[in-house]
């Protein structure tokens, strides 16, 4: 099996069982707290802090093109795109069942600004320039072909556009980067390489101006913009 199957799979039994993955990515339930404790050393506070972070590169008053990348269930989303009405939002995943979830909580609070898309943030079918903003939370620990994802983000931003987010990277925090070497790699949720906070950091300057990264344990969020076609 290639490795974009295997990870297809590995989201597909997720989809069913969104109350586990909803409850663990929002640090709420109590599984998902105890997750988020045992593997991330982080508490509700913590994980709403690194969101927090990522979610802070979307102008409060965002009106224009935006993509997510990868939507996944939708829980951390919906709610934002909620007080985004003027915003025109392409949600983009892999899975289609992870994805159904998402279009359930759009359905659920009547959100009518977002659309759903299938297909490969490595192959992303959209021309140049074509968003004013790029999302991705968690998804670049994931993603198979991390090269062909930053090229092909940095490709449909338009100058001047901006890309923000959070994902996991290695070196913050022993016992995160020991269970997502042992299990999630392994099981296939994550795949390596993994970004430091350094190498991420890096990266990001020299695509793009004004980039920040900040972590929270094992998590780094950040925020960058691509130059402007006046070079600003
Ligand atoms: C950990 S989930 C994150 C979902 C959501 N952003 C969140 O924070 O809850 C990772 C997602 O990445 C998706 N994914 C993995 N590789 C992908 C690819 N090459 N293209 C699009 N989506 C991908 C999976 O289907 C899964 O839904």
């Amino acid at each position: 099996m290639s490795r974009h199957d295997e990870i297809k799979n590995a989201y597909k039994s997720l989809g069913g069982e969104a109350t586990f993955y909803d409850g663990m990515i929002t640090c709420s339930t109590l599984l998902g707290k105890a997750v988020c404790k045992l593997v991330w050393n982080m508490n509700k506070r913590k994980n709403d802090r690194y969101l927090e972070l990522a979610l802070s590169g979307i102008p409060q008053d965002f009106s224009g093109k935006m993509l997510e990348i990868p939507v996944g269930t939708g829980i951390l989303t919906m709610p934002v795109y909620k007080t985004l009405p003027d915003a025109d939002v392409t949600c983009l995943d892999y899975s289609a069942d992870m994805m159904e979830r998402a279009k359930r909580q759009a359905e659920k609070r009547e959100i009518k600004n977002v659309c759903f898309m299938q297909g490969d943030v490595g192959k992303l079918p959209f021309s140049d320039g074509s968003f004013d903003l790029v999302l991705s939370l968690n998804g670049f620990h994931a993603f198979p072909d991390k090269e062909a994802a930053y090229r092909e983000v940095f490709r449909v931003l338009k100058p001047g556009g901006r890309f923000c987010g959070c994902f996991y990277v290695k070196g913050e925090n022993k016992r995160t980067d020991w269970f997502v070497e042992k299990i999630y790699t392994a099981k296939g949720y994550f795949t390596p390489p993994y970004e430091t906070a350094h190498s991420l950091e890096i990266r990001l300057k020299a695509m793009y101006r004004k980039a920040e990264v900040k972590t929270v344990e094992g998590m780094a969020a950040f925020r960058c913009r691509k130059d402007g076609s006046d070079g600003k």
